[in-house]
Formats: C-alpha cells, sequence, structure tokens
C-alpha cells in the first residue's frame, strides 16, 4: 500500500515526463503502520509541511505526510496509544471526526504547540464499524489548516466486515477534495471565502485528478469521504445504483439503493458498486446548488483586502455561478452552485459477476423521541456581508456553556436553518439519529454526526447522551463558518 500511493503521487507528475505510468495504479490513501500488542495499537502521526506534486503541480501544503494522510486501520474494541506532533510553524491538534470518546481525549480546545506532542489514548467502542476521519480543530484555522491538506480516514473493522459479501468484495477508500492555488501556494482568504466557505475547481480524488480505477473483482465497496471545506458532491453512477451500507456512525441495517448520494463537507458514505458489464464506469458530482452567494457584474471592482467594499456587483443567492479556472477568481466567483463533473473512472473486469447484496446488516437501535429529556431548538442564523455566523443569535465563545444536558438521557434537538445556504451540522462526541426533515419521517434509520441542512429546513435529530460527560462542541462542517462563529458549546454531566 505505501509502495502504490507513492507510485500514485509520482504518476500525477504528467504522463509525458513518466510515459510507463500511463497504466498507473489507483492512488490508495497509504495505511499508518501501527505497532499491534495485546489489543494495544501504537501509532504516530505528524503534522508538516509538505511539498508536493498534486494535479501534476509541485505545491506547498500542510499534511499529515502526504495527502490523504496516512488511514489508522483499527479493531472495534481495540485501545490506541497515538503520539500526534506539530511539526508545523502553528498550532494545531487532531480531532477525531464522529468517533464516541471521551471529550477529555477528543479535545477540540486543546492546543499543540509547534514542536510539541500530544498523547491520544482512547478506546475503540464495540458497534463503531465504519469509516471516521481525523482533522484539525483550532478555531479560527480550521479553515486554513484542513483546505492545506491536513486531514486522514480512520478505519474500524467490525465483526460484520467478515460478511462474505462485503468480504468479497473489492475495498476502496475514496477522500474528495476541492483545491485552488496561486502558483504552488494556496491564496490567502477572501471575505468571499469567508462568507460561503472556499471550493476550488481542481477537484481530486486521493489527491490524483480524475483516476483510473481498474477493478479487479465486480463488486466494489466504497468508503467516501467529503474532506472538502464546503464543496458538495451530489454522487451518482453512469447507469447504475449504488447501494448504501453505512453512513458516518457505520452500518445500516439492510442496503438502501440510491440514484444518486449527496455528500455534505464532513460526511462519510460506504457503498456497493455491482459491475454488472464489462466496460467503464463514471463516478460523477452532479450539479448541486448550496446557495452560496455569487456576484454578477463588478467583479474586478470588488475585490481588494479590504473585503466587500463599494464597487461590487450585485449580489445574491443561487443562479448561475461561473466556475472559474484555479486561481483567485474562481474562489471570489463564489462557486456554490457545482457543474457535472467526472471525479473517477471505473473499469470493469473482463467478465463482472458481482456478489448478490447483504440480505442484513446490523440492527440498529431504536431511539424513542417520547422519552427525551429535553428538547432544544437549535437555530442557524447568518450576517451574510460580515461573514458572521451565528447559532441562536450567538457566535462561538469558548468561556460560555450554550447546552447543559444530564449524561444518560436521550435529547431531541431541532436543527433549524434560516439562512439560505446549506449547512452541514456536526457535532463531536455523540452519533445520532436523524428523526426528520421538515416533518417527514427519517426513510432508513442511521448513526450520523453530520447531517445537512438545506436552506429553510428544520431537520429533527435524537441525541444519546451517553458513556462519558465533558465539555463538546457542535458546529457547522463548512469550517470557515465554524472558524466565523457557527460553533457552540455542550456541557454534558
Ligand atoms: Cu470534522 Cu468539529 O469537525
Ligand atoms: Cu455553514
Amino acid at each position: 500500500l505505501l509502495k502504490y500511493g507513492v507510485l500514485g503521487l509520482v504518476s500525477n507528475y504528467g504522463l509525458s515526463r513518466l510515459p510507463a505510468f500511463a497504466q498507473s495504479p489507483f492512488p490508495l490513501p497509504r495505511t499508518l503502520q501501527v505497532r499491534r500488542t495485546d489489543g494495544l495499537v501504537e501509532v504516530q502521526i505528524t503534522a508538516q509541511q509538505s511539498h508536493l506534486i498534486l494535479g501534476g503541480k509541485p505545491v506547498w501544503l500542510m499534511t499529515y505526510g502526504g495527502f490523504p494522510g496516512p488511514t489508522l486501520r483499527v479493531r472495534e474494541g481495540e485501545t490506541v496509544r497515538l503520539k500526534f506532533t506539530n511539526n508545523l510553524p502553528e498550532p494545531t491538534n487532531l480531532h477525531l471526526h464522529g468517533l464516541h470518546v471521551p471529550p477529555s481525549v477528543d479535545d477540540s480546545m486543546a492546543l499543540v504547540q509547534p514542536g510539541e506532542s500530544r498523547l491520544y489514548e482512547f478506546r475503540i467502542p464495540k458497534g463503531s464499524a465504519g469509516t471516521y476521519w481525523y482533522h484539525p480543530h483550532v478555531h479560527g484555522r480550521v479553515a486554513a489548516q484542513l483546505y492545506a491538506g491536513l486531514a486522514g480516514l480512520l478505519v474500524v473493522e467490525g465483526p460484520l466486515d467478515a460478511l462474505p459479501e462485503l468480504k468479497e468484495a473489492e475495498e476502496y477508500l475514496l477522500v474528495l477534495k476541492d483545491w485552488v492555488f496561486s502558483g504552488d501556494r494556496i491564496p490567502a482568504w477572501t471575505q468571499m471565502d469567508w462568507m460561503n466557505g472556499r471550493e476550488g475547481s481542481l477537484l481530486t480524488v486521493n489527491g490524483a485528478v480524475r483516476p483510473t480505477l481498474r477493478a479487479q473483482k465486480a463488486t466494489l465497496r466504497l468508503r467516501l469521504l467529503n474532506a472538502s471545506n464546503a464543496r458538495y458532491y451530489r454522487l451518482a453512477l453512469e447507469n447504475q445504483p449504488l447501494y448504501l451500507i453505512a453512513t458516518d456512525g457505520g452500518f445500516l441495517e439492510k442496503p438502501v439503493e440510491l440514484t444518486e448520494l449527496l455528500l455534505a463537507p464532513g460526511e462519510r458514505a460506504e457503498v456497493l458498486v455491482r459491475l454488472s458489464r464489462p466496460g467503464t464506469y463514471r463516478l460523477q458530482a452532479l450539479p448541486y446548488d448550496r446557495g452560496a452567494m455569487r456576484m454578477h457584474g463588478g467583479m474586478h471592482s470588488v475585490m481588494g483586502d479590504q473585503g466587500m467594499g463599494q464597487g461590487m456587483g450585485t449580489m445574491d443567492h443561487g443562479g448561475m455561478g461561473g466556475m472559474g479556472d484555479t486561481g483567485t477568481m474562481g474562489s471570489l466567483m463564489g462557486m456554490g452552485a457545482t457543474r457535472l463533473e467526472t471525479l473517477l473512472t471505473i473499469v470493469a473486469p473482463a467478465n463482472p459477476k458481482p456478489m448478490p447484496l447483504p440480505t442484513s446488516l446490523a440492527p440498529i437501535e431504536r431511539l424513542d423521541p417520547a422519552k427525551a429529556a429535553a428538547t432544544r431548538r437549535l437555530v442557524l442564523g447568518e450576517r451574510m456581508m460580515q461573514a458572521e455566523f451565528f447559532i441562536n443569535g450567538r457566535m462561538f465563545d469558548p468561556g460560555r456553556v450554550d447546552i447543559q444536558a444530564k449524561l444518560g438521557t436521550i435529547e431531541v434537538w431541532e436543527l433549524v436553518n434560516e439562512t439560505e445556504m446549506d449547512h452541514p451540522f456536526h457535532l463531536h462526541t455523540y452519533p445520532f439519529q436523524v428523526l426528520s426533515r421538515d416533518g417527514q419521517p427519517a426513510p432508513y434509520r442511521a448513526w450520523k454526526d453530520t447531517v445537512n441542512l438545506r436552506p429553510n429546513e428544520t431537520v429533527r435529530i435524537a441525541v444519546p447522551l451517553r458513556d462519558f460527560g465533558g465539555i463538546t462542541v457542535y458546529h457547522c462542517h463548512i469550517v470557515e463558518h465554524e472558524d466565523r462563529g457557527m460553533m457552540g458549546v455542550l456541557e454534558v454531566r
């Protein structure tokens, strides 16, 4: 895997220079080397500045040693002792996105200073098999650090992975991320980026542009992560359904057949793909309008360090947005509405004979909203021109507790989006279930940690606050919005 990861990176260098790699192996994230003794897994992760080739060009990034970062693969019940070292010239830290571990460990307020290390020790909960990830969580710098490439997968394996229908499938980890560069650097954030969340028109899968996956088997299990700051991926496979088998927090009760799958920033999904005929299949991102602000006319007079000054064009939500080139203009145009893009080409094996689908996966506990200890309303709001974002009218304050809840209870949260833009709502520490959207019951039961809210939509979730208390946070996973205030503090005790 290590070898393939490196080759994948090299092959991006440009085929003309390296014709031997024309049939390059698919770029897989490399697997983190671990030391495993009696259920204890010891690993090291280092954040550093990296100079590497992305989309055929050399660029400066911040990474955990390449992009995507190395995948931490563990099993349910194991204890992980993770030594994290910060070799960046600025403070950072590590957030274990989606993992049900104590907030004292997954402490997003603790900083690791340059040159320093921190030990993260946690137990992988039983029943948590699924696809998670890690990334920094320094308030005010999350957008910059995540955008620069600080992201890696954390895969938890469990007993269900031994199901023949899953075991026989060929597994691929797919990290979706977009970029914008100015020369070999990531440019400074503009006011428009802070308002909308930054997108970039360079789309990559595992750091490669439109790679080709040559399948050995006719059933693929794709573990997908949206590691973009703000880009949404409305995924579809040409003429083929996707069979959703897991969401953020692990397996569904049975596969759900989908013609398309929306993956908001921070979300993960696992799908089975059945290649029933020889040939190629394209994994596409269909157009999606998340209601971001866009400019019309007057473009050139607007931009400047002072942000939204006079002389700006008119702005609105939605409508036709231009897709700029990589470069500053592209991001200034507010690319909230995406066009059709091919992310990945899959080549089926010669005589494909896909496996049957698993008939049942994990039983999922039914959370009874009638037994909720409290029902709360969390309203997402914005002051758009200032790029200020709120929950219940307030910007994030690390010294203030916004919600106090009782350990061992279940609560119902009513998430209300009073803005004209999508926001992916993310809660740390406690996986939840979506109950309904605008009064419509959820079509299937699933464990989630991030749920998208459409403009003016109300989503009800059931949150079991169990196993450990402490101080944790919830926020928008368009991380610019998090950096600009759309985050709150939850204390459970
Ligand atoms: Cu992936 Cu608090 O975030
Ligand atoms: Cu948001």
